[in-house]
């Protein structure tokens, strides 16, 4: 169906034609003074200097047509030439009956969907998850979640970190620990048993032992660079090793983005790309696009109006050894031939984004994707702390993603006992719930490009701009659902009536943006335009809630009809943090 602005706006054209001026001046945007009107439209000063005439004279000759209009209550020409626009109360009304009775309450699919990728998450295999990994996870979850929403065929793919020199370290280390286990004679060929060597415990302490011993220790660096050069080029105990790892790690990472309501299509990552990259170097190299300089192989990407300097794509360094930017390539390859997607987007930290400058030239140039392959960077920001700094632990060092899940949910825990008499199984549930709807709608309310101050306190807060407060009106709103039932209404057939209030109206009027705000939100890929939604939708019914008498409202008809108006606005609502990836509790 039309989103209401469309409405509008196919009115406004008539109009104008009817009047005798071009359609193209019909333009309708929301009122920026709502005191005076709910939509504008500002196409007679536009068309003044087309038609020779004042403003005022064209504004008042298409007001003139737009008497007899069911859509507007109010059409109204102002000095010096604006027109001034209130929706009809009855019009509003069926707009909404037309919404709530539309499965996808009103946001129209695709008309030829889309075959998407998402390339998020991107978590380092063996490596703890940190709160880097947090924005990319939520971010991109969201877009699969939004993308899907509008039809199309999405597939998220997590592309672990799982083929670099944190394996050589591991091995290395093992060896040094463990030197009994069979993997280190390179003649292994057995079965490797099937229980790993390590728990998922012990390889996060391995790790981090590990990188800090190399990098003070010269000969152990060699080694662990030697022992990744080596596992890269097939040794079979070193891949079984390699096979322990993930097993272990992988098991781990899928019960963290389970706890953030995080999913994955696709769990490949940089090792799924390494056959690929053979056949990709020799073609670049037969077909005369990558080049040799200073011993490394290189494809230029520099483009003419460029103001500064793009170095060149780096394929292979001088010793022959593969790159982060091969990698990327070749997962391209595969992704070509095993998906053959029409766009992917890339949610990685921004201060990536040269990188994929270089990756995506390098793919159009050489024919790696297909020329009209839509390759997207959606960079984000830093996660900083109150001190403007990127956010750290108390005692000032890299801060685990399931701590600080942990201390969000444990701050949520006290605010929830505080207030209301649960049993602790029930605040402690809730506490979960509502924590991670903090932490994400936190994260997505910011622009993702920019870098935000993650503030426990405020974030974690039932009042202003957070996902407590839009959960707390989601359970307002549910409990007097439950109430009308308990009284014997029924949720079924009913119909939202025409506002006979300036609050109701709001809340109507707001609810009517759902599409357009949705299609917004989509075409833009900016998630944070549907908190900002959100935040005016729950304000709007919050305003609404105070100032009328819902369930006490005498006339059965009229109260049927705030039931429905807060039945759809709680559908919208649901809708929305589900696309965001949190949901509502039953209580809090
Ligand atoms: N693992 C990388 C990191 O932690 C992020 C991967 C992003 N995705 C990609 N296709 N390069 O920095």
């Amino acid at each position: 169906m039309n989103t209401l602005l469309e409405l509008i706006t196919i009115e406004m054209k008539n109009a104008f034609q009817a009047a005798g001026y071009d359609e193209a001046f019909a333009k309708v945007t929301l009122s920026n003074r709502p005191d005076l009107c709910e939509y504008q439209c500002n196409g007679a000063m536009a068309a003044a200097k087309t038609y020779k005439k004042a403003p005022i004279m064209i504004a008042n000759d298409v007001v003139a047509g737009l008497k007899d209009c069911a859509c507007f209550e109010m059409a109204e020409a102002v000095n010096p030439g604006f027109i001034n626009l209130k929706v009809e109360p009855s019009f509003a009304a069926s707009y909404l009956n037309e919404m709530a009775a539309d499965p996808d309450l009103g946001v129209e699919k695709e008309a030829e969907p889309k075959m998407v990728m998402i390339d998020y998450g991107g978590p380092n295999v063996a490596k703890p998850l940190h709160v880097g990994h947090l924005r990319s996870a939520i971010i991109g979850e969201s877009l699969k979640r939004i993308f899907r929403f509008k039809g199309n065929h999405v597939t998220g793919d997590i592309h672990l970190g799982d083929w670099g020199y944190q394996m050589g370290l591991i091995i290395t280390e093992l060896k040094k620990r463990k030197p009994e286990l069979p993997y280190f004679d390179e003649a292994f060929e057995g079965d490797y048993p099937e229980e790993a060597p390590f728990t998922i415990s012990e390889l996060e302490e391995i790790y981090p032992t590990a990188s800090a011993y190399a990098k003070e220790h010269k000969e152990y660096r060699e080694e662990a660079l030697k022992a990744t050069f080596m596992l890269q080029n097939g040794h079979r105990g070193y891949r079984a090793i390699w096979n322990h790892i993930m097993n272990v790690s992988v098991t781990d990472l899928k019960k963290n983005y389970h706890n953030l309501n995080v999913d994955f299509d696709l769990w490949k990552g940089e090792a799924d790309a390494q056959k690929y990259i053979p056949d990709m170097v020799e073609r670049l190299k037969n077909e005369g696009y990558a080049h040799y300089d200073e011993g490394a192989l290189v494809v230029d990407v520099q483009e003419e109006d460029d103001k500064k300097e793009v170095p060149p794509c780096m394929i292979l360094k001088s010793d022959g050894a593969a790159l982060y930017d091969t990698t990327d390539l070749a997962t391209l390859v595969e992704r070509e031939e095993l998906y053959k997607p029409d766009e992917i987007i890339y949610v990685v930290d921004k201060r990536q984004e040269l990188h994929f400058v270089q990756v995506f030239r390098c793919a159009k140039k050489t024919g790696i994707v297909r020329p009209d392959v839509k390759l997207e960077f959606l960079g984000f920001g830093t996660m900083n702390g109150k001190d403007g700094k990127p956010f750290k632990t108390r005692e000032g060092g890299v801060m685990r993603l399931e701590n600080l899940i942990r201390e969000i949910d444990e701050e949520m825990y006290k605010k929830i006992m505080d207030n209301r008499t649960v049993t602790e199984e029930e605040a402690l549930n809730t506490a979960k719930i509502v924590g991670l709807a903090a932490i994400k709608y936190g994260d997505l309310s910011n622009q993702a490009s920019k870098d935000y101050v993650f503030d426990v306190d405020r974030f974690t807060s039932f009042e202003g701009n957070t996902g407590p407060y839009i959960l707390y009106t989601i359970v307002r709103i549910k409990s007097i659902l439950n109430k009308y039932q308990e009284n014997g209404g029924k949720l079924v057939g009913l119909s939202v009536k025409s506002a006979e209030n300036d609050c109701e109206k709001a809340l109507m009027l707001e609810a009517a943006k759902f599409n357009d705000v949705i299609d917004a939100v989509y075409e833009e890929t900016a998630p944070h335009k549907l908190c900002a939604y959100i935040y005016d939708l729950a304000n709007a019914f919050n305003k609404f809630y105070h100032e009328t008498k819902i369930l006490t409202e005498e006339e059965e008809v009229r109260k049927a009809g705030y039931i429905a108006l807060l039945k759809l606005v709680k559908e919208i609502l649901e809708t929305c943090i589900d696309l965001l990836g949190f949901e509502a509790p039953e209580r809090m």
